[in-house]
Formats: C-alpha cells, sequence, structure tokens
C-alpha cells in the first residue's frame, strides 16, 4: 500500500516546477497527528484528561488534550518551516513565525488542533481539522490579510479522525483520499482512495435538543427527515456523536447530511467558518457533495475575523438542496436569523 508520504510526492511530481515546499508541509501535519494520536491512545492511563483550567477566546472550557494538540501542531508548522502564520481555535490572535525562513514561507493555516473536546475523558472519536492558503504578502511577516481569504482559495484541507482507527482525510482540489494509520509501523497508508459521498444517503446529524431554537425551515426538514417515504429511504436515521469530524466523516462514506444551523441564541450557529466549516466544505465539495450556510455557499463567504461562525449544511448533495430549500422559503418567518 502506498504511504502518505509517497502518495503526496507522486502528486508533486504532477505538477513539474512544484518546489516541494507544500509536500513538506503536509508531511509536517502528519507528523504532529502521530503525536498528538500517540497521547490520545493513552490518555485514560497518564495525566493528559481534564480541564486545563483556562478558557479559549471564545469562553469555552480548554481541556488538556485541546491545549496539547495546540501546542504539537505549533511546533510542527513552526519547525518545518513552511508555514509562516496560524490561526488555530485555541488562540485568540494570528500566530505569526517570525523568523528567517517562516518569513519566506508561502503558505498559512487555519486549525481546530482538536475537535469534539466533550467527547475526550468518554473515549469516543474526536479530530484535528486543517485548511491550508497561500500567503497573500510577500516576504516579511504574515499578516492578517493572508487569513481572509473566501473557502475558495484553500490549496488543501483536511481531518485526522482518531477513532476505532486513526485516519487522515485530505484535498488539495483533485478529489478526496483517505489515509490509515498503521500502529505498528507508524504510516498513514492510502486504504480509502478517491472517496466520494454516496447520493441517496439516508442519515441526518442534528444536535436536536435545540430543536426549539432552530429556524423553522431547520424545524420543517426535521420532520421531512421522520416522514414515511420508502422510496427515499424515509424516514431517515439519526446520528450525532458530537465531533464534527466524526459526524461528518461517517456521513462522507455512508452519504447523509450534517446540519449545525444558526439558533436564536447563536444566530451564526456555533461552529468556526476558518476552521471548522471551510475545510470541511472543500472536502463535502471534492466528494461530490455540497456545503451551505442554508442560503450561501460556504466556500463564497469572505471572512473578516478568525474565529467568526457561520451555520453549516453539509453532506450529500439533494440532502443539502432540499434542506436549503425550505430554509430559503421559510426566510422570512425567522428575522432573528
Ligand atoms: P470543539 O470541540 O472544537 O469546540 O468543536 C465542537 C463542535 C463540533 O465538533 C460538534 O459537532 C459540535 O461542537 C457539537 O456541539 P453541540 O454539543 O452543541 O451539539
Ligand atoms: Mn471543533
Ligand atoms: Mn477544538
Amino acid at each position: 500500500m502506498k504511504t502518505l508520504t509517497e502518495f503526496i510526492i507522486q502528486r508533486q511530481s504532477e505538477f513539474p516546477y512544484a518546489s516541494g515546499d507544500f509536500t513538506r508541509l503536509l508531511n509536517d501535519i502528519g507528523i504532529a497527528a502521530k503525536i498528538v494520536n500517540r497521547e490520545i491512545n493513552k490518555a485514560g492511563l497518564g495525566n493528559i484528561l481534564g480541564s486545563a483550567g483556562d478558557m479559549n477566546v471564545q469562553g469555552e472550557e480548554q481541556k488538556k488534550l485541546d491545549v496539547f494538540a495546540n501546542e504539537h501542531f505549533k511546533a510542527a508548522l513552526r519547525n518545518g518551516g513552511q508555514c509562516a502564520a496560524i490561526a488555530s481555535e485555541e488562540e485568540e490572535g494570528l500566530i505569526i513565525f517570525d523568523n528567517e525562513i517562516s518569513r519566506k514561507a508561502k503558505y498559512v493555516v487555519a486549525m481546530d488542533p482538536l475537535d469534539g473536546s466533550s467527547n475526550i475523558e468518554v473515549n469516543v472519536s474526536i479530530g484535528t481539522i486543517f485548511s491550508i492558503y497561500r500567503r497573500i504578502s510577500q516576504d516579511g511577516p504574515a499578516c492578517m490579510e493572508d487569513l481572509m481569504q473566501p473557502g475558495n482559495r484553500q490549496v488543501a484541507a483536511g481531518y485526522i479522525i482518531y477513532g476505532s482507527s486513526t485516519m487522515l482525510v485530505y484535498t488539495t482540489g483533485t478529489g478526496v483520499n483517505g489515509f490509515t494509520l498503521d500502529p505498528s509501523v507508524g504510516l498513514f497508508l492510502l486504504s480509502h482512495p478517491q472517496m466520494r459521498i454516496p447520493e441517496g444517503g439516508n442519515i441526518y446529524s442534528i444536535n436536536e435538543a435545540n430543536y426549539i431554537y432552530f429556524p423553522e425551515g431547520v424545524k420543517e426538514y426535521i420532520k421531512y427527515c421522520q416522514q414515511d417515504d420508502p422510496p427515499t429511504r424515509r424516514p431517515y436515521t439519526t446520528r450525532y456523536i458530537g465531533s464534527l469530524v466524526a459526524d461528518f466523516h461517517r456521513n462522507l462514506i455512508r452519504g447523509g447530511i450534517y446540519i449545525y444551523p444558526g439558533t436564536l441564541k447563536q444566530p451564526s450557529g456555533k461552529l468556526r467558518l476558518l476552521y471548522e466549516c471551510n475545510p470541511i466544505a472543500f472536502l463535502a465539495e471534492q466528494a461530490g457533495g455540497k456545503a451551505s450556510d442554508g442560503f450561501r455557499r460556504i466556500l463564497d463567504i469572505k471572512p473578516y475575523e478568525l474565529h467568526q461562525r457561520s451555520p453549516l449544511f453539509t453532506g450529500t448533495q439533494s440532502m443539502v438542496e432540499t434542506a436549503e430549500g425550505m430554509m430559503q422559503a421559510d426566510a422570512g418567518h425567522d428575522e432573528q436569523f
């Protein structure tokens, strides 16, 4: 089986003028993933579970593993020298690598170092999400403008899922490929080439406990999912893990829709555009699916701040389109959204 490194190098040779910087950057992410994976796998044995005692910039409790993952991905990208700056869920401002090598780097990265923190203690799948852009600024230290690019400018995006096995799934805009970590040799091996999200899925994933706070269009779509209509495989089935990476990964393989809508309490939803919605949207589209905020294509939203939030509807194309249709038809009913 082909290793991740072999695969990236082979892809690079398809671009005769590529310098290898991007190959090294992806490789650095793979190395950090293995270190974080090692720690997650033995989490119950050491002193790594529980709260770190601080809040992150969005007022959410930081777990020790959030901090650990953030530090390791940051270190790998700083030491690798191919990344000029990082936006991370766990850091308020842009982290600029202002050393001689990184100042010349061509890329910037947005990341959610550990996604699904609420599942850490209970041994349920968690993940890491990353999004890579070519920087806009030339030379010198990177700046905010480099991160304020719409998702359609991503050069690569992906996630690592720390599940019953550990996988790295990524796209560079020519399809989606998945690699499974063989822990006995410490290598990611190409196990899921050219992943496609099936049409005709029957899974819907949403935190239905928030139902009373949902926009009318979402309430209507949930009713639609629950109606009896065997030709369209309805009623669908609900699966909701509470880790975006794990919920998306399952729907990518099985076919389905994931929704985190705006709510009366949080009109822009909970998920962050730069390091949750955009990378997942890029993967969804590259696998033949779709990603929307209910009204617009996620990848066309122009960001204005690092931690900006967006509603997210993503997965099988026809399912997202049906949900979007209901959102748009009911738009007038919810002035709050
Ligand atoms: P994070 O752990 O990075 O803060 O992300 C958690 C996110 C996402 O992974 C998940 O789908 C969602 O929060 C779950 O939120 P609810 O508990 O509100 O359903
Ligand atoms: Mn997250
Ligand atoms: Mn996180």
